[in-house]
């Protein structure tokens, strides 16, 4: 007979559980997930055993979500919360505009931070953040999960065999059409939309951008950038119509290690004839290779047909169909789960996390440069941070 695994409980506060992400990435799809399948096993034989403590404004909203998911642990008291022992890790999925001050609370209560992104809304407030959890000592992650997503996976495994050779150029494809709020509800918060609420394309999605670039092929040396806001009037969750004063739409060029450029399109007024939301393509000397959210498909140098310019002659070749798909090879997790369990283990047992605190501030670096380069209209060159 064997003895059943040591459990080791740890305390996390999740403050922002009622929203979008908060709720179904974070606790759902990551934390219950992890409790379904027996606890998170851990290289010493124990096995962690998160204890989530839902933090929130509305006791209501709070109360529901516990009785659904049978967790009794809720509370609207976030500095009670932070003062407990058993809370190990204080989780932020407020809006951007919020976190920093919350994150910086916890940080002096000598709690790990784990946080979506943005970490701040401004490079000032990110380097605030970093010195002092560089003081406290504690463990700060911040969520990178483009990175964990099938496609962008395969793309990684096809940058580290070389199937590029030297890559020139990245052109990403990102947006969808939001709607704007009155003869159908819109499908993103209106706070996204406002820039006095934090909102703006470029704060929200150029994080993900900084780490999905250095992570494939080196951090961003200098950004040109052209914002629009190209819907200027929405309807808010409550039908009340409201001035969207933050940019719906960014337009991009990144300029990388090795002379490398990667152009972007952002937007969230674009009608999607593309495969998938996101499309990242990549060309490079020796082959290209085109992936999305889940799939990734190359061309090799090798199998490159002559393309010949002639509009009198009808298209008679298929261009996709001389792609070949890049197999999974794998079982790809939620990738927001993937990282929380990396997380919890750099927390607990010291493995390497490299989504620090810092990486986040060079996202949110880039975010703030982009908008310089809008407002300003001219190339913008990104320092290294101290
Ligand atoms: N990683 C990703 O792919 C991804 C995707 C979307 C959003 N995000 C990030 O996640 C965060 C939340 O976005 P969301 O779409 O879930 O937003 P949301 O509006 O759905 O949820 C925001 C949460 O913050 C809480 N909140 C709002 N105002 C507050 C206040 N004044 N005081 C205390 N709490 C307050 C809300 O009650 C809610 O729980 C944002 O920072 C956003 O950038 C990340």
């Amino acid at each position: 007979m064997t003895n059943s695994p040591e459990r080791r409980p740890i305390g996390i506060a999740l403050n922002g559980v009622t929203g979008r992400m908060g709720y179904r990435q974070h606790l759902v799809r990551s934390l219950l997930a992890i409790r379904a399948d027996g606890g998170l096993p851990l290289a010493d034989g124990t096995v962690l055993w998160p204890e989530p403590v839902l933090v929130g404004r509305n006791e209501a909203k709070l109360a529901d979500i516990a009785g659904r998911h049978g967790l009794t642990d809720w509370t609207t008291d976030l500095h009670a919360t932070l003062a407990r022992d058993d809370v190990e890790i204080y989780f932020d999925a407020l809006t951007t505009q919020h976190r920093e001050k919350a994150v910086a609370a916890a940080i002096e209560a000598g709690k790990h931070i784990y946080s979506e992104k943005p970490v701040a809304a401004d490079l000032a407030g990110a380097m605030t953040l970093v010195r002092a959890a560089d003081q406290a000592g504690v463990k700060v992650g911040v969520v990178a999960d483009k990175i964990f997503l099938p496609g962008l996976q395969k793309l990684k495994r096809l940058v580290d065999s070389g199937f590029f050779g030297k890559v020139l150029s990245v052109r990403g494809e990102f947006g969808y059409w939001v709607f704007e709020g009155d003869w159908q509800p819109a499908q993103r918060p209106s706070w996204n939309y406002r820039a006095a609420d934090g909102g703006g394309m470029v704060l929200d999605m150029f994080p993900h951008w900084h780490y999905v670039l250095e992570h494939l092929f080196g951090p961003v040396t200098a950004v040109q950038c052209v914002t629009r806001t190209h819907i200027p009037r929405r309807f808010d969750e409550e039908g009340i119509e409201y001035l969207a004063t933050a940019e719906d739409a960014a337009y991009a060029i990144f300029e990388l290690p090795g002379g490398v450029i990667a152009q972007f399109n952002s937007s969230w007024a674009v009608r999607v004839f593309r495969d998938e939301l996101v499309e990242f393509q990549v060309d490079g000397t020796h082959g290209s290779a085109v992936a999305g959210l889940r799939h990734c498909r190359a061309q090799a140098r090798t199998a490159t047909p002559r393309p010949v310019w002639d509009p009198d002659l009808p298209a008679g070749t298929d261009q996709r169909g001389d792609w070949s798909t890049v197999p999974d090879n794998t079982v790809f997790e939620n990738g927001f789960r993937v990282q929380w369990e990396r997380f919890l283990r750099h927390v607990v047992a010291g493995e390497p996390f490299p989504w620090d605190l810092r990486a986040a501030a060079r996202g949110v670096q880039l975010a703030e440069l982009a908008l310089v380069a809008a407002s300003e209209g001219r190339r913008v060159e990104i320092p290294g941070l101290p």
